[in-house]
């Protein structure tokens, strides 16, 4: 929301009231003196005016969790358990997950409330690198990596996905690196060649690596530089989007 229309959402200010304020430096934003009206405050920035607080800033999370199999990427499930059953409860209500992982998969998983920081890791035009290890029931065919780099035709989407990286590890064993994150991505470009998903674990987004020391079921949260990684965590750390929060 804007700056302006912030200060004058209280009662009584006009918004006339609310620009003379800040052309005359008494307003700041997360401690710093803004005298731009027009000026975008995010959910996660305060203001004040003098010693009043006008928007308290709620604090910004980013977090890795280390899926375990069978956990559910939803919020709650009647059957099976969820992901964020094993996050805090204080701040669990407030988190989406960036980047679903299907209930048998495992690996990287993130989870944020910054929206706007969310959508860079996850929308497939932004083409951030995702690194899975995968294990297959029919050995890796030698074409299978030139059909992926080449990209796979999916019809229901009605698109080709964006060239990805086959780097083969054993007879069925290999590290895939997508652009993307559309459905079940990863199985459904294996069956197009004709095999078949048996297990797939997710390492990297980005520049974001699952730790070894990272057990199955544990969380941490996320560094000042991974949340900077990504396109818009340079605006979340200097206070445009959020800041993070080591919770
Ligand atoms: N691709 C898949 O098929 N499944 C996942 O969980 C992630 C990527």
């Amino acid at each position: 929301m804007k700056l302006s229309r912030i200060l004058s959402n209280q009662n009584g200010v006009s918004r006339q009231q609310a620009n003379r304020a800040i052309a005359s430096g008494k307003v700041r934003v997360d401690g710093e003196v803004c005298t731009d009206a027009a000026r975008e405050v995010s959910r996660f920035q305060g203001v004040v005016v003098g010693d009043k607080v006008i928007k308290r800033a709620l604090p910004a999370h980013y977090l890795m969790l280390n899926k375990p199999a069978g956990y559910l990427s939803a919020t709650r499930d009647p059957v099976h358990p969820t992901v964020m059953e094993l996050l805090p409860p204080e701040i669990r209500a407030d988190l989406h997950i960036a980047g679903r992982l299907d209930r048998a998969s495992t690996g990287l998983m993130i989870l944020t409330n910054d929206g706007t920081w969310s959508r860079c890791l996850t929308e497939p035009e932004v083409k951030l690198p995702k690194v899975y290890r995968v294990t297959t029931l029919r050995p890796i065919e030698p074409h299978t990596a030139q059909r992926f780099a080449e990209g796979i035709w999916f019809a229901y989407e009605g698109l080709t996905t964006s060239p990805a990286t086959l780097e083969r590890l054993g007879p069925n064993e290999a590290r895939v690196t997508i652009l993307e994150g559309r459905y079940h991505q990863v199985k459904r470009m294996f069956h197009a060649v004709g095999n078949q998903v048996t297990s797939l674990h997710r390492e990297r987004i980005g520049e974001i690596a699952l730790p070894r020391d990272l057990m199955p079921g544990t969380w941490r949260s996320l560094t000042t530089d991974e949340v900077r990684s990504v396109p818009a965590g340079q605006a979340a750390i200097t206070g445009n989007v959020g800041r993070p929060v080591v919770t």
